[in-house]
């Protein structure tokens, strides 16, 4: 609790005769990351009233609480009537005062953090502070002059990199840059404090950031420069609004007066806050960070300090790559020295991949590899904290495999399948320890894909769970709890959307149409690249198995078409080459087909075509809901936006649902089920319910 307000915090250092005066001390404290909601404002405004009229004050000093800086706006606030004063008027104040200002910066100054900190006299940083404009990721600008005032300390190409990334720098960088005046090794608010009163004793002059311009010159003499390195780092964000305002904005740090562009920012994200995509990709920002429902308060996670993988084949691999990434020792375990052999030199070779493209340096190849321990045989797993099978895709396998697992894990280890298909439970009872089982459902390429779902069995133990949500955060995924089913939440919808697409093939549309209809919607790529991509062997056997079938899929792996691995699929590839080309071949093998089916193809325009690709997943979706696969539809987007690469500003399949209204959806599901006559496509009845209510998913 603070002198000023419940979050502010108003106290003075006492004089020092050389220093001439007192320094005060403002300390924002509004856990957990002292965003800056309305009262850190008011807090804020008040205390630098306070000071600027307090002669005995001689310099101020603004410091956080707790585990970090400001992190931003108060995201929460966004969407609700404005409350005075705005956060552009306390940095303003900040700016604007006759004494020096000085910031000191731990955690993570991010956003209007960060542009609080660019609008003081003088940065000091810890050594692990970082610092940067993540609001693109929110689909927004900096709205509290950071594009007016990074520029000017940075140059506008280097700092519309900062704010079009969204990446934050670190205290390092920041301070060879100049964004910082000094690292503090020690104590920060002691370092802080004496920074402040050297200013003061030897009269420095306030720098004030909006009274620069020597870093725009360049930029105003030759734009050029800065037009390119805005073309190339926008290239890639088609669809999305946020970075080209950045741009924009940062453009008018240098072609505008400061005031003037700091209105025209506050304008642009005005309209970006209003915006659809902003919304989206709020949304999804909470959606991530949603509690996990049934698992009780003080759930602890058990300790993990060494894991096992069981499998280096695809999966096995890009998993193991994930825990020395992390810094954590794995034992990665095959049936033999040859095939162990064979998925070391696989991740040697994807950590040399990733040196070449400079993500990576030698020294730290080394340390992941140094990391990892090979061995034959299961015994291997018994000094494991945590166990993740990724052996053959194979039910009487798997139970062996967990059967011994059973015998050589420790107690309490956390025993993990990577099943993408199978029943959990029916591996858990392998054991004597279903407590102890979850999945741990990774994407592929398991070191890059952030998603991780997390199968929750039957007996599942809720530290178990916990356990896994610890880890996956290690990991550096976005981890989703869901319950047992076949292809759980991800695959599931996939599978009825792979359904709907090879329906519209019949009908008259061809792979590249169906694609490009995808793409142009902001995925990274559509069903049949993906189906490429993954290999159509896995799903035909799969199919096979279960006595399904799917036309065309089937005729091409007949004619040993399975994708990129034999240069072939829907679509044909060059040699080395990942770019899907269409193919006549594949043409005809679908005209036939529709042929055979009495279809007489028509044309399929790009809205049919995302319309009935999407509709099928919202409802699967909803049955997933119904039946507590997932715990909320936030979950569902979440699967999407992370594991398959959904654009954020849509929000996920189940949130954009809501846009469209869920009972139009019921409309066009009852249209193109009554259409061709499958019955999968009726509404789910969640659905239907929703829609006779007048309310979506969300609520
Ligand atoms: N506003 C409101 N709540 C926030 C928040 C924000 N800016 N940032 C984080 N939170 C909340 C989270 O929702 C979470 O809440 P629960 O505990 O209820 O789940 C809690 O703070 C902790 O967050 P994390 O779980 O993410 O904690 P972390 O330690 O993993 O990460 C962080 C901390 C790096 C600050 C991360 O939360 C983050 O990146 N936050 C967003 C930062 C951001 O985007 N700032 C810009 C805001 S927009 C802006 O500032 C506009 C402008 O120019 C005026
Ligand atoms: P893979 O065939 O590439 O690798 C499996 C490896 O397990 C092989 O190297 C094999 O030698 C090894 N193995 C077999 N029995 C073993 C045993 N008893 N002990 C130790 N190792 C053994 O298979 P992949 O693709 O890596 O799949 C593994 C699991 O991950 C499967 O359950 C699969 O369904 C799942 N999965 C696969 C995805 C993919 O895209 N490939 C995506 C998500 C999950």
């Amino acid at each position: 609790m603070g002198n000023i307000n419940a979050s502010v915090d108003l106290r003075r250092e006492p004089a020092l005769a050389a220093a001439g005066g007192e320094i005060a001390i403002v300390t924002v404290d509004n856990p957990p990351v002292n965003a800056l909601k309305h009262e850190v404002r008011a807090g804020l405004a008040e205390a630098l009233t306070r000071v600027r009229n307090d002669a005995s004050v001689a310099a101020v000093v603004i410091a956080c609480a707790g585990r970090t800086f400001f992190a931003g706006a108060d995201i929460t606030e966004f969407g609700k009537p404005p409350q005075m004063p705005g956060l552009g008027e306390v940095i303003a104040e900040v700016e604007a005062m006759p004494k020096p200002v000085v910031a000191a910066v731990h955690g993570t100054a991010l956003g209007g953090g960060f542009e609080l900190a660019l609008a003081c006299h003088f940065r000091i940083a810890a050594p692990t502070a970082r610092l940067g404009l993540p609001e693109v990721k929110l689909g927004l600008l900096p709205g509290a002059g950071g594009t007016q005032r990074l520029p000017r300390l940075l140059g506008p190409e280097k700092a519309l990199r900062m704010i079009v990334t969204g990446d934050p720098v670190g205290a390092a960088e920041a301070c060879a840059d100049g964004i910082i005046d000094e690292i503090a090794e020690g104590d920060l608010g002691a370092a802080t404090v004496a920074f402040a009163r050297r200013v003061v004793s030897e009269k420095r002059p306030l720098q004030r950031v909006r009274d620069r311009d020597d870093k725009l010159l360049a930029a105003r003499a030759d734009p050029r420069p800065f037009e390119e390195a805005a073309a190339a780092l926008t290239r890639r964000l088609r669809g999305r609004e946020a970075p080209a305002a950045c741009v924009e904005a940062v453009r008018n740090a240098f072609t505008l007066p400061f005031d003037e562009g700091l209105r025209r920012e506050s304008e642009l994200f005005r309209k970006l806050v209003a915006g659809d995509q902003s919304k989206a990709q709020r949304h999804v920002f909470f959606a991530e960070r949603a509690k996990v429902r049934n698992l009780p308060e003080d759930t602890r996670p058990r300790p993990i300090a060494h894991a096992a993988v069981l499998g280096a084949g695809t999966m096995g691999g890009g998993i193991a790559m994930c825990f020395a990434n992390a810094g954590i020792p794995v034992t990665v375990i095959e049936t033999s020295a040859d095939l162990l052999q064979k998925g070391r030199e696989g991740i040697a070779a994807n950590y040399r991949a990733t040196m070449a493209r400079g993500g990576l340096s030698a020294e730290d190849m080394e340390r992941r590899l140094g990391l990892m321990t090979g061995a034959v045989g299961i015994d291997a797993a018994a000094e494991a904290d945590v166990v993740i099978e990724a052996v053959f895709e194979d039910m009487e396998l798997k139970k062996r495999v967990f059967a011994e697992l059973d015998r050589v894990a420790k107690p309490g280890a956390l025993l993990a399948t990577n099943t993408s298909t199978l029943d959990v439970d029916e591996i858990a009872r392998a054991t004597a320890r279903p407590r102890d089982v979850v999945g741990t459902h990774f994407f592929s390429p398991a070191n890059v894909m952030r998603l991780l779902e997390i199968v929750r069995g039957a007996d599942s133990a809720p530290d178990a769970i916990a356990t896994a949500l610890s880890l996956a955060r290690r990991l550096g995924k976005v981890p989703v709890v869901v319950g047992v089913c076949y292809g759980f939440v991800g695959n599931r919808m996939l599978a009825q959307r792979s359904i709907e697409a090879e329906r519209l093939l019949l009908e008259g549309a061809l792979p590249h149409e169906v694609e490009a209809a995808l793409v142009e919607f902001g995925l990274p790529m559509g069903p049949f690249a993906m189906m490429d991509l993954a290999g159509l062997d896995v799903g035909c056997l799969i199919r096979k198995s279960r006595g399904e079938h799917a036309v065309i899929e089937d005729a091409l792996c007949e004619a040993g078409r399975f994708g990129q691995k034999t240069g072939k699929g829907y679509f044909r590839y060059e040699q080395g080459s990942r770019t899907p080309i269409p193919d006549l071949e594949v043409e005809r093998v679908i005209v036939d087909a529709s042929a055979r089916a009495g279809i007489s193809r028509r044309h399929i325009g790009a809205d049919e075509i995302v319309e009935r690709t999407v509709l099928p997943m919202v409802n699967e979706g909803a049955r997933i809901l119904e039946e507590g696969i997932a715990a909320r539809p936030g979950d569902i987007d979440v699967v999407w936006v992370y594991g398959y690469g959904w654009p954020v500003w849509r929000g996920g399949p189940m949130y954009y649902a809501d846009r469209q209204g869920i009972a139009h959806i019921r409309d066009r599901l009852l249209h193109y089920a009554l259409r061709s006559g499958d019955d999968s496509l009726q509404p789910a009845p969640l659905i239907e319910r929703l829609a006779a209510e007048g309310r979506g998913f969300a609520s």
